[in-house]
């Protein structure tokens, strides 16, 4: 088990690798028309930025620490009790069409509990950061979620993918807007998850949603109070599970509304 002051350390060093990532990212994003977008499947946007961050991200991992694994959403790759989880570009839709919401995550896994988030949106210059037991931060001050207790004044954020039936997407729609509550929806998971924890959403929901696109923003959402689903649960690092990410106050009535516990 790794103390406190040695996890810093490794935070600190992968800070400065999201920061080069984020760099590399930014330039491919400034040249829309030389982005190589191709489509994985129906709404499932690749551009030749998500190889290549992903890559660079691999090569310096394993320089730095080569007992740990890394599993990364576009090369695949095992857990273990130190594994690595990058997504290279969360929101490719996003990023393929000139928005500047995107971001790339990263999240250490210790033993299987989430114990270091980074989250780098570099077109929209925030860093959030968040260290089991450490706090949360954005550009370096704490951030906290919302108190929002009222449903009826709740913000909420509902992904969506095609990996989930359309019916069952717009039930959950349907029981947020009966029960109350304003729904979103902006394309990136992680930063959807970073929304909670600094109060600009009340929760993040997703029927369905991969390891990659959540396991640096559950560090970053629990160290800010936010009340989050055993996300990790049976088979979730390699094949994903719901998400409900939520402040505490709302997080039973948000319970009903999406089914997700
Ligand atoms: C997707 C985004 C989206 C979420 C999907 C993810 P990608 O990841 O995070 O917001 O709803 O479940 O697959 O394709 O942009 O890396
Ligand atoms: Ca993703």
């Amino acid at each position: 088990m790794m103390t406190p002051a040695e996890l810093e350390l490794r935070r600190y060093a992968v800070q400065g690798l999201v920061a080069e990532a984020g760099r590399m990212a930014l330039d491919y994003f400034g040249k829309q028309e030389s982005l190589g977008v191709t489509m994985k499947g129906a709404q499932d946007w690749l551009t030749v930025a998500d190889g290549a961050v992903e890559d660079f991200l691999r090569q310096r991992l394993a320089v730095l620490f080569p007992a740990d694994t890394v599993i990364g959403e576009e090369g695949g790759g095992a857990a273990s009790d130190a594994v690595w989880i990058v997504d290279p570009i969360d929101g490719t839709a996003n990023f393929a069409r000139g928005d500047r919401n995107w971001c790339i995550s990263i999240g250490f896994l210790q033993d299987r509990v989430p114990t270091i988030g980074i989250v780098a949106a570099p077109a929209l210059d925030e860093l959030y950061i968040g260290q089991r037991g450490q706090g949360a931060t954005l550009n370096g001050r704490a951030i906290t979620v919302s108190g929002t207790e009222d449903i009826k004044r709740a913000y909420v954020e509902l992904g969506w993918s095609t990996r989930i039936p359309s019916e069952r997407y717009l039930a959950v729609l349907e029981r947020g807007y009966a029960a109350g509550c304003s729904v979103k929806r902006s394309a990136s998971g992680a930063l959807g998850i970073c929304h909670v924890a600094n109060g600009r959403t009340d929760a993040y929901a997703e029927l369905h949603i991969n390891a990659w696109d959540v396991a640096a923003g559950i560090v970053i959402a629990s160290e800010a109070g936010a009340s989050i689903n055993d996300f990790f649960a049976g088979d979730g690092i390699s094949k994903g599970n719901p998400i409900l990410c939520a402040t505490p106050a709302l997080a039973p009535q948000l319970r009903e509304i999406t089914g997700i516990s």
